[in-house]
């Protein structure tokens, strides 16, 4: 982490209504993570307390006080998930990267979560990679979906899917191609 990467961004929201979000958002979105040093000086930066800046990186679900890794994989295990086997989705992926939910690979490539429900439970099990999901995955699927994930996924192979997302979304389906 750079200080002085830090006091830019503090400065660019100076004055600013609702300045400590976006100060926290654009720390985040650089570092995936808001490291306590950075929050130490946002508290000292914006006169603050430290109890504060915590209070707000911890209400916020966006902002995560622990590192993650350049890509995120969320697996559903919401209900309608969980029976159409996607424990063992956990699993193979628990393998694969050699990481439990919750845990990030030592490369930082990879931070492995789970989640519940998505709000696609009729094409569970449902896996999200950096907010690009996945449908009926199956344990074999889990490899390639590392693999895509590793080379970058491209954009003809990515189709809006508005009639699984109703509400206003970004996610993008990806077909594993079964
Ligand atoms: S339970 Fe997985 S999307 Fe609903």
């Amino acid at each position: 982490m750079k200080p002085e990467h830090i006091d830019t961004i503090i400065k660019a929201h100076q004055g600013e209504l609702g300045s400590t979000i976006s100060i926290l958002e654009d720390i985040q979105d650089h570092y995936h993570y808001l490291p306590e040093d950075a929050l130490r000086m946002v508290a000292r930066g914006t006169g603050s307390s430290l109890v504060d800046i915590y209070g707000v990186a911890t209400f916020y679900k966006a902002f995560s006080l622990k590192a993650k890794g350049k890509h995120l994989i969320s697996v559903c295990l919401g209900t309608a998930c969980h029976v159409r086997a996607a424990p063992d989705i956990v699993d193979e992926f628990t393998q694969q990267l050699g990481i439990s939910p919750g845990e990030t690979t030592e490369d930082n490539e990879f931070t492995l979560e789970t989640v519940n429900c998505l709000g696609a439970c009729a094409l569970g099990p449902i896996v999200n990679v950096d907010g690009h999901y996945f449908s009926n995955v199956t344990r074999s699927d889990v490899k390639k979906i590392i693999q895509k994930t590793r080379a970058g996924f491209e954009e003809d192979e990515i189709k809006s899917a508005p009639d699984v997302f109703p509400i206003e979304t970004n996610t993008k389906e990806i077909s594993t191609g079964h």
